[in-house]
């Protein structure tokens, strides 16, 4: 079970029970998770941030949710140049040594399996803030939590995933997480972005196809810094949404880059703003959790 000292390194690690029990701490959060602060329940305590790739939400939100706890903050955004990974550290010795400064770590790598390898050599939680092409479970949390709230529940709907489902770490940590519950799969890609064929789910190119059917339309960008080339042309307008339930919504962890048309921000069913501050309570509910402060 998920919850005093553990690790969060993966998403297939959490139960649906430890899902339900984020959720829930994170609507107690959601409240301060833009005024305010929830109380000092975390004071005196140490969030690390150690981030080994490009972030400008994650970051930010694992930080800003710590100190809404009270709590204060240690950050290193460019681990790749400034830290001692430039002279040849390994992972696990970077974990044993921040672990003595710490009481929380957050880490995000360009490597799938590095924040478990740091993990190892870590005495306190380390949670994945996104792993290559691997997982990014927060945010797999922070979109399942928002599409909670839309809907009340999560069972019986129609998720559509739209965009780079084989080089987007997203779309797996959303399979993962949502896959706990009864969800109906849809996976929109155009050739060479399919999601790998150990997820089950309807697979199409074409998203006019499915629109209709849809209850949840999931849009990520391409992933260029992870392949060579190809050029992709798909994007979410006011046009698709047209025949879209009235009450689909579509989420999106962006930066977008194209996919999403800025007319869609005027549509009351797009959800990716309100996912951010989404994205800061639930990273108060799992810092409350790890750090032993969790109902
Ligand atoms: C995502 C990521 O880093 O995987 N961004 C985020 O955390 N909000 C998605 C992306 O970069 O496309």
């Amino acid at each position: 079970m998920f919850g005093h000292g553990s690790h969060l390194l993966s998403s297939k690690d959490l139960t649906r029970e430890d899902l339900e029990r984020i959720f829930e701490e994170a609507e107690k959060m959601l409240p301060y998770a833009r005024k305010e602060k929830f109380g000092d329940i975390l004071a005196g305590k140490v969030l690390a941030t150690l981030f080994y790739e490009p972030s400008t939400r994650t970051r930010f939100s694992f930080e800003a949710a710590m100190i809404r706890l009270g709590g204060q903050v240690i950050s290193n955004p460019e681990m790749v140049i400034t830290s001692s990974a430039a002279k040849g550290e390994s992972l696990k010795d970077t974990g044993e040594t921040v672990s003595r400064f710490a009481d929380v770590i957050a880490m995000r790598h360009f490597e799938a399996g590095a924040v478990a390898e740091l993990a190892k050599g870590s005495s306190v939680p380390v949670l994945n803030a996104g792993d290559g092409s691997a997982d990014h479970p927060t945010q797999g949390l922070l979109d399942a939590f928002t599409i909670w709230r839309e809907f009340g529940s999560l069972d019986g709907l129609t998720i559509g995933m739209m965009g780079d489902l084989k080089y987007g770490r997203v779309p797996h940590s959303q399979y993962e997480i949502l896959s706990k519950f009864g969800v109906k799969f849809v996976f929109i890609a155009a050739d060479g972005l399919e999601m790998p064929d150990k997820y089950e789910g309807e697979r199409v190119k074409d998203v006019s196809e499915v629109i209709s059917d849809l209850d949840v339309l999931a849009v990520t960008r391409v992933q260029k810094e992870r392949f060579d080339g190809g050029e992709f042309d798909y994007r979410v307008d006011s046009e698709l949404l047209k025949s879209a339930k009235e009450k689909m919504i579509v989420i999106h962890p962006l930066p977008r880059v194209g996919e999403l048309a800025e007319e869609v921000d005027a549509d009351s069913r797009a959800k990716y703003f309100d996912q951010i501050t989404n994205g800061v309570a639930v990273r108060m509910a799992l810092l409350r959790i790890v750090c032993g402060y969790g109902e």
